[in-house]
């Protein structure tokens, strides 16, 4: 008998950035004359640099001539970027990574959607609340979180780790023991980074209690501050615990071109002494014929000495935008938060304003489209999240559209 995956059935509501998108259509069809900035989804405006774009057409070229044409590209990634990336991102960070624990992929939704797959459904995740909608709705497919709570707007098997003004954002301990631990730093959405030495204490903690850290360092290149690790590999220990996921979509804007990729160390072992690095190795086999050697050659070219200007100009560009949102709310009273080590500004919605009522406000009132904090967890409620990744001049009429408003 014919029967869907049940556990599909148990996700709330629709993916959040498609409610919006629903929304934002709606509001453009009965508003045909307003110009709508959006603000919302962390999608990136700036055209790919100038390296990238040479790459691309040498790599398309060499495509098109018999003598370097390529087929499938090797399903974990042409060794030409696994080496950039353990010299660049590791080596040069003090972190003991080689080239083959590096698992090339086409972004790091996918890899953080599907990492959960090498772990069995009996294993309880536990998530910061507010967050990235992925790493929940991944379990949820998987059939790892039991039953939604509506009143709570909780899963009955995850383990929340609430973080608010409260607590500066940051997870603590829980007080049952996880086995997976997910953690994005520098944080979506709340634009907050977890310090070295806390993210130490995380690293101790996964490895006392026998559970596995899913580091989601996809915003790593808009660290400016000091003391704030780059790699969760920079901790002792983390190659017995961590996994650690990254992107080129938001520091070199590949939203469009997609290329990420996962470091799976090979002292990383289950319970039993299974090494998740095969696993995950024969999972990309079986599911995954590598990502396109054009976009990987457009992966190379971030590392080469011109490339790295190029993204630190970029990186620069939306951190501007991320001050400039910044100074201005909190000059219009707004409390606001991240933006420093972030490309995202997490603020308080005046009056304690439900998350979607302030999406409302802001959609209908000035044309103007964030993200609601509530849709990122419980914990989200009462806050909302900006992205800088828009235009200067976007960016100047939203703050400016966000201050005219009466609220
Ligand atoms: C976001 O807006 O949270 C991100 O753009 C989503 C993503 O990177 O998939």
């Amino acid at each position: 008998m014919l029967k869907v995956n049940k556990n599909y059935l148990n996700l709330p509501g629709s993916y959040l950035f498609s409610t919006i998108a629903k929304k934002v259509a709606a509001y453009k069809e009965a508003n045909p004359d307003k110009v709508v900035i959006s603000l919302g989804i962390g999608d990136v405006t700036q055209p790919l640099s100038p390296s990238v774009i040479k790459a691309l057409h040498g790599a398309v070229d060499e495509m098109g001539d018999k003598e370097t044409f390529k087929g499938y590209a090797p399903d974990l990634g042409y060794e030409f970027l696994r080496t950039a990336i353990m010299e660049n991102d590791y080596k040069a960070r003090g972190c003991d990574i080689s080239a083959d624990e590096i698992f090339v992929s086409d972004g790091a939704k996918s890899d953080s959607g599907n990492i959960q797959e090498i772990f069995d459904v009996s294993c309880r995740i536990a998530v910061c609340d507010p967050v990235y909608p992925v790493y929940v709705d991944s379990n949820v497919m998987a059939g790892r979180t039991g039953l939604y709570n509506e009143s709570t707007g909780r899963f009955e098997n995850v383990i929340y780790m609430p973080c608010t003004a409260d607590n500066g954002f940051s997870p603590e301990f829980p007080g049952e023991t996880p086995d997976l631990i997910y953690i994005c730093s520098p944080n979506n959405p709340t634009g907050t980074a977890m310090g070295k030495d806390k993210l130490q204490e995380w690293v101790d903690y996964a490895n006392n209690n026998h559970s596995v850290i899913i580091y989601d360092a996809a915003y790593e290149a808009y660290i400016s501050e000091e003391g704030v690790p780059h790699s969760i590999y920079e901790c002792d220990g983390a190659r017995t615990c961590a996994i650690e996921i990254r992107s080129f979509s938001k520091n070199a804007g590949f939203t469009g071109v997609r290329l990420g990729f996962t470091v799976v160390p090979k002292d990383l072992k289950d319970s039993e002494g299974t090494a998740l690095h095969g696993l995950w190795a024969r999972r990309h086999g079986t599911k995954f014929n590598g990502a396109p050697y054009i976009q990987q050659k457009a992966g190379a070219a971030v590392y080469s000495p011109e490339g790295k200007a190029e993204i630190r100009a970029l990186v620069s560009y939306y951190m501007e935008n991320a001050k400039t949102i910044k100074d201005a709310l909190a000059d219009a009273g707004y409390t606001v938060y991240g933006g420093v080590n972030a490309p995202y500004i997490w603020l308080k919605t005046p009056d304690g304003m439900k998350s979607w009522d302030f999406f409302d406000r802001l959609l209908n009132d000035a044309a103007l489209v964030g993200t609601p904090g509530s849709g990122f967890g419980p914990s989200g409620e009462g806050y909302f999240r900006l992205t800088a990744f828009g235009t200067h001049e976007n960016t100047a009429e939203a703050v400016k559209r966000i201050k005219e408003i009466s609220l």
